[in-house]
């Protein structure tokens, strides 16, 4: 009798020639517990979301330890929530997909498991999807006739680059930050200014009530690259408060937001132009949680058609983590015959860009 193994590497193999493939995707790197079932990577059969957003908000950010014992709590009830919005039989799956990396160990372990229990089960492939071409593939689930090549910006929590998507699920890299993430820099001013985890969307909403009248005193490093540096600016901005703070003086809170995010928006949009330009690429798409933004919408829209460039974003509410994005990934790994995985699969902290 065949190994587990030995069984799926057939079916594997089998899939890159089947006309419809269904792939459920499993995604817990963090504090979203995620079960989604993907059509051929562009159509959503179900995408069940449940966010621990609310339990984290008191510690004003992500206990690791907390999100690992929510998932766990939550797994379950999202997978057959997942079932049943996608009305299939478990039978119908034809492979499972899961965020092995990057994001928390003990969040991840909790989806890895979970998925190698439903691989095991159902003798159909486990594929390890990276959490950054989960990101990407959002937007084929948004734009159903995207295809590479194109330039990407990824901005989430955890990353921000600049990519040169060369084809699915294959990708170069052409910069990205040197410290730290832009979602983490939003994040850190909006806990300075006491706004509520998470902090990037709460400094979007506060920014449209002011002004972007603040020049902060940085010291960030001039670069000709296409390489971010977020850490300047974020100290800049916890100074300034702090200076305000022991002077007594009233801090601004919407006018904080509109100068931050005015001068970061402004380093991710025209490195985006720039590496459009330096690649000869006429698409961008963008990536991850910050692509929510407001203002990085509106900047690159103006940007984009001034240049000539095709802006392509994720729907809102695919913007940060969710499963489909990874059933989606899922489904172009097996397309490429990528990804295929044994039952021995563990999470990682970080993954390559
Ligand atoms: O991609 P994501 O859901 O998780 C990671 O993979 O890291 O991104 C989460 C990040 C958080 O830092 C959050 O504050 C930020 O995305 N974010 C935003 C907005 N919505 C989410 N940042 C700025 N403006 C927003 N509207
Ligand atoms: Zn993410």
């Amino acid at each position: 009798m065949n190994t587990y193994f030995e069984t799926v590497q057939k079916k594997f193999a089998d899939l890159k020639q089947k006309k419809d493939v269904i792939v459920l995707g499993i995604e817990s790197s963090c504090d979203e517990t995620s079960v989604s079932v993907v059509k051929n990577g562009t159509t959503l059969l179900s995408n069940v979301i449940a966010s621990q957003i609310d339990i984290h908000k008191r510690f004003g950010g992500v206990v690791p330890e907390v999100a690992s014992r929510n998932h766990i709590l939550a797994i379950e009830t999202v997978f057959n929530q997942a079932i049943t919005d996608a009305k299939i039989s478990t039978d119908e799956i034809d492979a499972v997909a899961v965020t092995y990396g990057a994001g928390l160990i003990g969040a991840l372990l909790v989806g890895v498991n979970f998925a190698k229990s439903l691989a095991f089960n159902l003798r159909i492939p486990l594929i390890a999807v990276s959490h950054i071409e989960g990101h990407i593939s959002a937007n084929y689930l948004t734009h159903q006739s995207l295809q590479p090549p194109f330039v990407c910006l990824l901005v989430s929590g955890g990353h921000t680059a600049i990519l040169q998507v060369n084809d699915f699920v294959e990708h170069k890299l052409l910069g990205s930050t040197i410290d730290d993430a832009v979602g983490e820099a939003f994040d850190k001013v909006a806990r300075i200014l006491n706004l509520a985890y998470p902090g990037g969307p709460n400094v979007d909403k506060l920014a449209k009530l002011g002004k972007n009248n603040i020049e902060f005193v940085k010291h960030s490093i001039l670069n000709t690259t296409l390489n971010f540096s977020f850490s300047g600016i974020k100290t800049a901005v916890v100074n300034y408060v702090h200076n305000l703070e022991q002077k007594g003086k009233e801090i601004n809170v919407p006018d904080i937001c509109a100068s931050f995010q005015n001068y970061v928006v402004n380093e991710l949009a025209e490195k985006s132009i720039k590496a459009c330009k330096q690649t000869g690429l006429n698409k961008l798409v963008v990536a991850g949680g910050v692509s929510a933004n407001s203002f990085l919408k509106e900047k690159l829209l103006t940007l984009c058609k001034e240049n000539n460039i095709q802006l392509f974003m994720p729907d809102l509410k695919l913007c940060t983590d969710n499963a489909g994005m990874i059933a989606s990934a899922g489904y172009f790994y097996i397309k490429k015959q990528k990804g295929l995985s044994n039952l021995d699969l563990t999470g990682q902290a970080t993954v390559g860009l």
